[in-house]
């Protein structure tokens, strides 16, 4: 049985503060089940992100952020020093939960000079000023994105055919998602869109999240899988690529899920325009190019097999990098909250933060 969310009205929380608890929605199982982990720890944040309980980049960042205020009000009655000493562990376990999206490192900022902006009262207040601000991210995540949706949809036309790759959607943040953040504002706009969704080899997150939320919604898609985006490419049935990305160097090089890369090749072969859409939380000044960002290798097991099924054989090497690289020159465009960078460089991406 496929989950079916309450009304077609309803939106998807994929994050939600319910009883003093961070409510994450399983991305496991979906689609065939819609449930909630509840979470009321940094360690229990900490194993969700790195489990997949929640995924995609600016999610990734959102649940931290609470990951660190739950530590905080689980700790506010200690005295300031273990409150200190533990929320410290918090930040340290939730950094190391994944490598490559920088919303978790740029959260985890954000929520330490929260904290440093009070340091040395008393933790109770602090736990109060650390919700705030997870509160406030969360929110603020889906502001940027309505304001990417509106800076990317005028670049899709009337019934344009558009491929996306992975899951960039409301799943994937707080709320109406970057990528498939631009294809709803289009379709919220008027225009009439077809998603051609990549299945998303090998944690299907395209098959799985892209289609499910585009159904939901009833947004028409076609589902794919990864190896037919070049044939459709050639047989003139894809006008555009957006994909999301969970960290850009600050040469505009563009970490996303692994497949992306060789879509981008093919995009540029067959003179498709291909966009990145990213908020500024994404971009990474400090990485200077691609080569340097982390790729994240996760377990053999999501190639061998899914879930309880393994078809290749035992003992088989494998590899699995979860991440690929996209050079700057293939990227047609960034779409950001702040607007559209075309043929990204050093200089235009460091122009976003003036
Ligand atoms: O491994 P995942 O599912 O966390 O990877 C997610 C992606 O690669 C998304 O494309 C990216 O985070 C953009 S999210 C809006």
């Amino acid at each position: 049985m496929i989950a079916t969310l309450a009304s077609p009205e309803a939106t998807v929380e994929t994050l939600r503060w319910r009883h003093s608890r961070l409510e994450l929605i399983d991305q496991r199982v979906l689609p065939q089940q819609f449930s909630y982990v509840q979470c009321d720890s940094a360690a229990a944040v900490a194993d969700g992100i790195r489990a997949m309980v929640v995924r995609g980049a600016p999610a990734i960042g959102c649940a931290a952020a609470y990951g660190v205020a739950l530590e905080a009000l689980r700790q506010r009655h200690k005295d300031p020093q273990k409150f200190s000493t533990g929320l410290d562990c918090a930040f340290k376990l939730l950094s190391t939960s994944r490598p490559t999206a920088v919303n978790l490192f740029w959260a985890l900022r954000r929520m330490r000079k929260a904290w440093g902006n009070i340091e040395g009262q008393n933790p109770a207040l602090i736990a109060d000023v650390l919700l705030a601000e997870a509160h406030e991210i969360l929110a603020e995540d889906i502001r940027i994105n309505r304001s990417m949706g509106a800076h990317g949809a005028a670049l899709l036309s009337d019934r344009a055919r558009v491929l996306t790759h992975c899951n960039a959607g409301a799943l994937a943040t707080a709320g109406h998602g970057t990528a498939l953040g631009v294809i709803r504002s289009a379709v919220e706009s008027g225009k009439r869109i077809l998603v051609i969704a990549d299945e998303t080899r090998p944690f299907l997150q395209g098959a799985r999240l892209t289609a499910w939320e585009m159904v939901q919604e009833k947004i028409p898609v076609t589902l794919i899988t990864d190896n037919m985006s070049g044939h459709l490419m050639s047989t003139g049935e894809i006008d555009a690529v957006i994909v999301g990305a969970d960290r850009v160097a600050a040469n505009g090089d563009v970490a996303n899920k692994i497949g992306t890369y060789m879509v981008a090749v093919m995009a540029h072969r067959h003179k498709i325009p291909f966009y990145v859409a990213c908020p500024l939380s994404t971009i990474d000044l400090e990485i200077r190019e691609g080569g340097l960002i982390p790729i994240e290798e996760r377990a053999a097991s999501e190639v061998t097999g899914f879930r309880e099924w393994q078809w290749a054989p035992e003992g088989v090497s494998v590899r699995n990098p979860a991440f690929d690289i996209t050079p700057a020159e293939l990227v047609t465009a960034l779409i950001t909250e702040k607007g559209v960078v075309t043929q990204p460089d050093q200089h235009n991406v460091a122009a976003l933060f003036n």
